[in-house]
C-alpha cells in the first residue's frame, strides 16, 4: 500500500490504473521561473543552490506550489559524479558545463573511481531526504542520474560539444579505455541512486541526453549495455514500496524496443516518436513518458490544449502513460503557459481511463 496521497505517477511507471493521466515536466524547477531566478540571484550561482539541501528543497516546491504536477523531481544536476571524482565542474554563463581537468589520457582515466555517495556527495542524499520530507506525501520524489554514456561524454569532452570529437575519438581509437571509464560511471550511477532510494527517492530516472548520437551498434555498446548493467544493480523495491525506473535516451526512438528489453519500468520519449507506433513497439511491456515538444509552449492556450488533446490520442486508451515534455522545457517559456499545459493534461485525459 502506498502511503502517498497521489500516487498517479507511481501507478502509471508500473502501468497500473489511474483515474487521469499523470504529468511533471523536465526542468520544472528552473530559470523560466522568476522565484527560481531571485533565489539564485540571491545564493550567487546553480551550484550554491544545488549543494545545500534547504535551498534545493525550496527550489524543488516551487513549480509544485504552482502546478498541480504529479510528481517532484530532486533538484540537483547530472554533473555531480564526476564534480564527485574530483575533475572540478563550473558553469559558465553562457556557456554551460566545464570541467577544470578533462579526461583524456590513459592515467586521467586510471585515476577516476566510484565516490562514496554518502561522503563527496551527502548534500545531494540530504538534499533527497529534506525534500521527502516536507512534501509530506503529497506526490513521490523522482532521484535521478546522468547515463554512464552521457556523462563520460561531458568528462572527456570537458564540457558540451557539438561534434563528440574527444569522445568519439577514445571510441575508435581507445575503445578498452572508454568501456574502463563508462563501467567505473554504471557502478557509480549504480551507488548513488541506490543512496538515493535509501534517502527517500520513490522512483529514478537515468537520462542519457548524448545516446543519439551514435550508430545503432555502438549505441548498444557504449550506452545501453551500461544502462542495462545500472538496471540489474538497482534497487527495485524499498521498504515494501515497487521503486520504478525510468530510462530516457534523447532521439532514441529507433531503440526503444532494446531499451525495453533491459527489465526497466517506463521510457521516457522525446517528440521526434509517435506515441501510438512507440507503444506498439514496447508492446505494453514498459510504461511511456512524454512526449511533447518543449516548444509548444510558445504557442496559444489554445494550441497548447490541442497538442495536448493530440498527444492523448496517439498513445490512446489504457494505463501506462506519463505526460511529459519530450525534452526540458525552455527558460523563456511563460510560466502561465505551463499552467495551461498541466492542467489540459489532467483535464483532457479522464475519458482514456476508466477506474
Ligand atoms: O528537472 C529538474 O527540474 C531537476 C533538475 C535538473 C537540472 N539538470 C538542473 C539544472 C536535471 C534533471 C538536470 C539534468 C541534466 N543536466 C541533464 C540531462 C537532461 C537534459 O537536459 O538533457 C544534462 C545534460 C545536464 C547538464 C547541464 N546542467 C547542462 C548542459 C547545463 C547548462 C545548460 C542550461 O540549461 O543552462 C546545466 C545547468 C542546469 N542544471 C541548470 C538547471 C536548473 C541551469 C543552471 C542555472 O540556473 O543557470
Amino acid at each position: 500500500m502506498s502511503s502517498l496521497k497521489n500516487d498517479r505517477y507511481i501507478k502509471a511507471a508500473l502501468r497500473q490504473p489511474v483515474d487521469c493521466t499523470p504529468v511533471w515536466m523536465m526542468r520544472q524547477a528552473g530559470r523560466y521561473l522568476p522565484e527560481y531566478r531571485e533565489l539564485r540571484a540571491k545564493a550567487g550561482s546553480f551550484m550554491a543552490l544545488a549543494t545545500d539541501p534547504e535551498l534545493a528543497c525550496e527550489v524543488t516546491l516551487q513549480p509544485l506550489r504552482r502546478f498541480e504536477l504529479d510528481a517532484a523531481i530532486l533538484f540537483s544536476d547530472i554533473l555531480t559524479i564526476p564534480d564527485a571524482m574530483g575533475l572540478g565542474l563550473k558553469f559558465v554563463a553562457g556557456e554551460g558545463p566545464e570541467f577544470e581537468k578533462p579526461v583524456r589520457t590513459e592515467s586521467d582515466v586510471k585515476n577516476l573511481f566510484v565516490p562514496d555517495p554518502y561522503d563527496k556527495l551527502k548534500y545531494v542524499t540530504d538534499a533527497v531526504s529534506t525534500i521527502r520530507k516536507a512534501l509530506d506525501g503529497s506526490v513521490p520524489l523522482i532521484g535521478f542520474s546522468g547515463s554512464p554514456w552521457t556523462l563520460a561524454t561531458y568528462m572527456i569532452e570537458g564540457g558540451s560539444t557539438k561534434n563528440f570529437s574527444e569522445i568519439k575519438g577514445m571510441m575508435y581509437q581507445s575503445p578498452k579505455l572508454l568501456h574502463h571509464v563508462l563501467d567505473v560511471l554504471a557502478d557509480s550511477v549504480i551507488s548513488y541512486l541506490n543512496a538515493q532510494i535509501e534517502s527517500g527517492a520513490q522512483a529514478v530516472m537515468i537520462f542519457d541526453t548524448w545516446g543519439g548520437v551514435l550508430t545503432p551498434r555502438d549505441y548498444e555498446l557504449f550506452s545501453l549495455q551500461y544502462m542495462q548493467k545500472i538496471v540489474d544493480g538497482l534497487k527495485r523495491e524499498y521498504q515494501g514500496e515497487q521503486i520504478p525506473v525510468t530510462l530516457f535516451t534523447k532521439n532514441g526512438g529507433n531503440w526503444l524496443d532494446k531499451m525495453a528489453d533491459t527489465g526497466c519500468d517506463a521510457l521516457g520519449v522525446d517528440w521526434t516518436c509517435n506515441l501510438a507506433d512507440a507503444r506498439s513497439r514496447v508492446n505494453s511491456r514498459v510504461a511511456l513518458q512524454g512526449n511533447m515538444d518543449p516548444s509548444v509552449l510558445y504557442g496559444s492556450p489554445e494550441r497548447i490544449r490541442d497538442e495536448v488533446a493530440d498527444i492523448l490520442k496517439s498513445y490512446g486508451p489504457g494505463n501506462g502513460h506519463i505526460f511529459n515534455l519530450g525534452h526540458g522545457i525552455h527558460q523563456t517559456v511563460n510560466p502561465e503557459h505551463a499552467k495551461v499545459f498541466v492542467d489540459a493534461v489532467h483535464e483532457l485525459s479522464r475519458p482514456f481511463h476508466q477506474e
